[in-house]
C-alpha cells in the first residue's frame, strides 16, 4: 500500500459527519421547516396555534417567537431559525413571524441556485450586496413621524395587534399602550429613551378584556401582611428590605440546656428584643410603609402594626426593582443600614381588590415614570396571550417613539425592496446577479403569504402592487386586508416602526448566509440518556403543523 493510501481516522468511532451537498440540503430542509411551521399565522387573517407541553400546559398563541420557543427541536439548523425568531423578539419586540418566513424563502430560493450549479459562496456575496442594497431601500421610503402624536403611534400598536388573537379589543389595548410608553418616555442628550421595563404588566383572569387597565404606579400582587395594620396611608415613607425580618435559625442543630423557667423565660425575652429592635430601626428610619423581599414573622409584623407600619413581604426581586425606580428608594439588605435617604417616596400606598385577590397599589411615586398595566379576560389562555401581544405593542410604539420612522406594512415596503433589488441585479451582472434577483423574489413571500392566509389569489394582488410601484411616489401601496384590496396603506394606517421591518430583513439574510455557508457537520456520538447530538437525517420532530 502506498503512504498515500493509509487511512488518518480523525474522529471517533460513532461520530456523524454529513459534508458538501447533503449537508447543505439537510440544513435547508430543516429551515424551511421552520418557516413552514409559523407561515400559517403570519397576518391579520392568519390563525393561531395550540401548543402543548410534556406535561400538558397549554399555549394558546399567535406570536412567531413563541411558537418557535415552545416546540422542542433538535436540528441544529432549526434551532438557529429558533434563535432567530428569539433575537428579533428581543431587540424590536415584533416581526419575529416575517424574519423566520423571510429566512426561510431565501434558504429555498439559494437551494435552487444551488441545484444550477452555483457555489454558495457566491449566493452569499450576492446576499451580501442585496442585503446592505434593502436597509438602503428602507431607510429611504420611511416616513418620519411627530413622535408625540399619540393617533399615529396608535395606529403603529393597531397594526402589531391586528395579528393578535385579542384583537378584538385592539383599540383600546392600542391606547393602554401607547399612553403607557409615552408616560415612561424621557429624554437624555436630546434622544427620546423609551425603557419599556418600567411598565409593569400585572394578568388576572376574570372580568373581560374589556376591563383591562393602565394604572398610574406601581401595583404588588400582594396584600397587607397583618389584618391591625392600616391599608392605606398617605405620604408614604417607605423602606425597601432584602433581609429577613425574623431570628435567624441556625443551619446546624445547636442544643440550649435550660434548666430553670426562668431561664426559659429570659431565652425567649432575648428572642422578642432582637426583633424588636429590627422594628424599633425600621421605625427610626421614619418608614411608615415596609416592603421585604423576604419574611416577615409574626412577632415583627405585630410590633409593626403597632407602630402602625404598612407592610408587604416575600416581594419578588424584580418588582423590588421597579419600586426602587419608581419611588426613589434604595434597596437595603441589613436593617442596620437603613437611613433615612434609602426611603422611597409615594404620594399613597393602598390595599385594594382585583377580583377576590388583594393587592398594593403605590401611587403618585417620586417619579411619575412608572405605571402599570391591568390585563383581564375570560381566562388565563387569554391573559397570557393579551400580555404577548400588549408585549409587541409596547415594543412597536418604542420602536417608533426612539427612532420616528415608520415604513407601510402590509407588503408595501417588501415589494418596493424587491424591485430596486432587480435594478441592482440588472447592472450587476454575472452569476451574483442570480443570487439578488432570488433575494428580491424571497421578499415577496410577504405580500403572498399575507394574502394566502386571507384565501385571495397572492399571484393578482403581488401583480397589482408591483405595477402600482412602478409609478414613483407610490411606495406605501400594498395589500389591506381590511378592505381586500391594493391600498395606500399610510392613509390607511397600516403602518409599522422601520426598525421591525430593517431587523427582520437583517436577520433573516445573516440565518440564511450563516446556514449557506455550512459544508461540513461534525456531530459528537449522543451520550445515553442525553440529548442526541447526530444530524437527524430529515426534517426535524413535530414538524407536521
Ligand atoms: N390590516 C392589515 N392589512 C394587511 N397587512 C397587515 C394588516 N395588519 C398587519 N399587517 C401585516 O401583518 C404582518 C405582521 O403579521 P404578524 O404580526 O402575524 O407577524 P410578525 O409581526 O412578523 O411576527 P410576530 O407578531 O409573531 O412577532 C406585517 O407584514 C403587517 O404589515
Ligand atoms: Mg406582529
Amino acid at each position: 500500500m502506498s503512504q498515500q493510501n493509509i487511512p488518518v481516522i480523525l474522529l471517533k468511532e460513532g461520530t456523524n459527519r454529513t459534508r458538501g451537498k447533503e449537508a447543505q440540503k439537510n440544513n435547508i430542509r430543516a429551515a424551511m421547516a421552520m418557516a413552514e411551521a409559523v407561515k400559517s399565522t403570519l397576518g391579520p387573517k392568519g390563525s393561531d396555534k395550540m401548543l402543548i407541553d410534556g406535561l400538558g400546559d397549554v399555549v394558546i398563541t399567535n406570536d412567531g417567537a413563541t411558537i418557535l420557543d415552545e416546540i422542542d427541536v433538535e436540528h441544529p439548523a432549526a434551532k438557529l431559525m429558533a434563535q432567530v425568531a428569539k433575537t428579533q423578539d428581543d431587540q424590536v419586540g415584533d416581526g419575529t413571524t416575517s424574519a423566520v418566513i423571510l429566512a426561510g424563502q431565501l434558504l429555498k430560493n439559494a437551494d435552487d441556485l444551488i441545484e444550477l450549479g452555483i457555489h454558495p459562496s457566491i449566493i452569499v456575496s450576492g446576499y451580501k450586496k442585496a442585503l446592505a442594497k434593502a436597509s438602503e431601500v428602507l431607510k429611504s421610503i420611511a416616513i418620519d413621524i411627530d413622535t408625540a402624536d399619540k393617533k399615529i403611534l396608535g395606529k403603529v400598536a393597531s397594526t402589531a395587534l391586528n395579528s393578535k388573537i385579542v384583537s378584538a379589543e385592539k383599540s383600546l389595548m392600542s391606547k393602554i399602550s401607547t399612553d403607557a410608553v409615552l408616560q415612561i418616555t424621557e429624554e437624555r442628550d436630546g434622544k427620546k429613551i423609551a425603557d419599556i421595563d418600567w411598565i409593569k404588566i400585572v394578568q388576572k383572569a376574570g372580568k373581560s378584556l374589556k376591563d383591562t387597565s393602565l394604572i398610574n404606579g406601581v401595583v404588588l400582587d400582594k396584600e397587607v401582611v397583618h389584618p391591625g395594620m392600616p391599608k392605606s396611608i398617605s405620604g408614604a415613607k417607605i423602606a425597601l428590605i432584602d433581609e429577613n425580618i425574623e431570628i435567624q435559625k441556625t443551619e446546624f442543630s445547636a442544643e440550649i440546656k435550660i434548666e430553670e423557667t426562668s431561664q426559659m423565660q429570659a431565652f425567649l425575652d432575648r428572642e422578642q428584643e432582637m426583633i424588636e429592635e429590627m422594628v424599633e430601626l425600621i421605625i427610626k428610619s421614619g418608614a411608615n410603609v415596609l416592603v421585604c423581599q423576604k419574611g416577615i414573622d409574626d412577632l415583627a409584623q405585630h410590633f409593626l402594626a403597632k407602630q402602625g407600619v404598612l407592610a408587604v413581604r416575600r416581594v419578588k426581586k424584580s418588582d423590588m426593582e421597579k419600586l426602587s425606580r419608581a419611588t426613589g428608594g434604595s434597596i437595603v439588605s441589613t436593617i442596620k443600614d437603613l437611613k433615612k435617604e434609602d426611603l422611597g417616596i409615594a404620594g399613597k400606598v393602598e390595599q385594594f381588590k382585583i377580583g377576590d385577590d388583594d393587592n398594593v397599589l403605590f401611587s403618585e411615586a417620586k417619579n411619575p415614570r412608572s405605571v402599570t398595566i391591568l390585563i383581564r379576560g375570560g381566562s388565563k389562555y387569554i391573559t397570557d396571550e393579551a400580555e404577548r401581544s400588549i408585549h409587541d405593542a409596547l415594543c412597536v410604539v418604542r420602536d417608533a417613539i426612539e427612532d420616528g420612522q415608520i415604513v407601510a406594512g402590509g407588503g408595501a415596503s417588501e415589494v418596493e425592496i424587491a424591485m430596486e433589488l432587480r435594478h441592482l441585479a440588472e447592472s450587476t451582472g454575472g452569476r451574483e446577479q442570480l443570487a439578488i434577483e432570488k433575494f428580491a423574489d424571497a421578499m415577496e413571500v410577504i405580500p403572498k403569504t399575507l394574502a394566502e392566509n386571507a384565501g385571495i389569489d397572492a399571484i393578482d394582488i403581488l401583480t397589482e402592487i408591483r405595477t402600482k410601484h412602478s409609478t414613483k411616489g407610490n411606495s406605501v401601496f400594498g395589500l389591506d386586508l381590511f378592505k381586500g384590496k391594493v391600498n395606500d396603506l399610510e392613509k390607511a394606517g397600516i403602518i409599522e416602526p422601520l426598525r421591525v421591518k430593517s431587523q427582520a430583513i437583517r436577520s433573516a439574510a445573516e440565518a440564511a448566509e450563516l446556514i449557506l455557508r455550512i459544508d461540513d457537520v461534525i456531530a459528537a456520538k449522543s451520550k445515553p440518556g442525553g440529548m442526541p447530538g447526530g444530524m437527524p437525517g430529515g426534517m426535524p420532530p413535530g414538524m407536521g403543523m
